[in-house]
């Protein structure tokens, strides 16, 4: 099958093995007759696959049994309302580090079920750098902190887990099963499952336990954690084939080594993007080198006059969109797991020649 480099931010790529597993069971999941997104989900073969991919998930990221693991709908972006209709009183504050595009959304939103207070807003330097959380100013009465770990458009993330004096909270959407992380260092974690996970339509939540616990006012029972949790994420029909991809991404991911293996190939990936960009008076890249993201490269070409040929020969090799996002322009290569090494390669020369011939 052919297959395209496909370096687009989201929706993305799976994994090629994941795509030829979807083909064999499309209509036949293990001798059923029938495919997992035709099942009921309350029924035994329904219910061994979504356990299974809970089971793996675990795994991957080490989740302890004090967290309970939630397959949601809604995106992240419902998400920024749950996180402050669930753990948020009336009246409560809650603290926000801005750092991007999403973190502004998710305080926007937020601020509508908390009284939202920004510790700090990277907007001063354009996005481009973090400073450490000593020099944040929190609120000290915070019910949590929201940050985004991988800020998608802008290409810019946090390094480590920022010391704070409230619950922390994180969008991982674009950063999930990138790197190894500590779940006990968070109360919270979500991610939208249509970059490093599965296809659109399911959201992870993993949430500590005692959490469950702190509700007050009316929460739409869809985005009720305490509910959705009871159910086993089964309070109402279930995205099941989104479920069910994302469970083949899990397997496929625990085959490659584990998180950590993934984490060292990202790492030399991005690596090498970000070699090419530098070495070069051609393509530039704005962030400071330690807040570069792994997953989401943006680079400006010198001449942005040049972006549409540029765009136009990439597809010719194969490489699709590549297209920068409309509030930051440009181009932007988004490398997530499901990206080949051969994918890295193939950019890397052609940005190379695409510079000889016109830079
Ligand atoms: C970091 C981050 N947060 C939130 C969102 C919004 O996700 P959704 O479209 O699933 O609501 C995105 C989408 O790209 C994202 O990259």
């Amino acid at each position: 099958m052919k297959r395209a480099y496909n370096f687009s931010a989201g929706p993305a790529m799976l994994p090629g093995p994941v795509i030829e597993r979807l083909q064999d069971e499309i209509g036949n999941w293990q001798d059923t007759g029938m495919g997992a997104m035709e099942m009921s989900h309350r029924g035994a073969e329904f219910t061994s696959i979504a356990e299974k991919a809970e089971t793996d998930l675990r795994d991957l990221l080490s989740i302890p049994e004090s967290y309970r693991v939630l397959f949601m709908q809604g995106g992240a972006t419902a998400q920024f309302a749950a996180v402050p209709m669930n753990l948020c009183a009336p009246g409560d504050t809650a603290d926000y580090l801005v750092s991007g595009y999403w973190s502004r959304k998710a305080l926007k939103e937020g601020a509508r079920f908390c009284q939202a207070h920004i510790v700090f807003d990277t907007a001063d330097n354009n996005d481009t750098s973090i400073p450490e959380a000593d020099q944040w100013r929190q609120s000290g009465t915070a019910a949590f902190t929201h940050y985004v770990d991988n800020e998608t458009i802008g290409g810019l993330r946090l390094p480590g887990v920022p010391e704070v004096d409230s619950t922390l909270v994180v969008d991982m959407s674009s950063s999930i099963l990138s790197a190894p992380l500590k779940v006990e260092d968070y109360g919270l974690i979500y991610a939208g499952a249509q970059k490093n996970m599965g296809p659109a339509g399911l959201t992870i939540v993993i949430i500590r336990e005692d959490l469950l616990n702190y509700q007050h006012g009316t929460i739409p029972a869809v985005l009720d954690y305490r509910k959705m949790a009871d159910s086993g994420s089964m309070l109402n029909t279930p995205p099941t084939f989104a479920w069910y991809t994302a469970g083949l991404v899990f397997e496929w991911a625990l085959a490659q080594g584990g998180v950590e293996k993934l984490a060292a190939r990202s790492q030399a990936n991005a690596d090498r993007i970000y070699q090419a960009i530098d070495d070069s008076a051609f393509y530039s890249n704005p962030v400071a080198k330690k807040y570069r993201s792994l997953m989401n490269i943006p680079f400006m070409l010198a001449d942005d006059s040049l972006d549409g040929l540029f765009l136009e020969q990439a597809a010719k090799h194969g490489l699709m969109s590549l297209k920068g996002h409309r509030s930051v322009g440009g181009m932007r290569a988004s490398i997530y797991n499901a990206m080949p090494d051969e994918g890295i390669d193939a950019l890397v020369e052609f940005m190379g020649e695409f510079e000889r011939a016109n830079g």
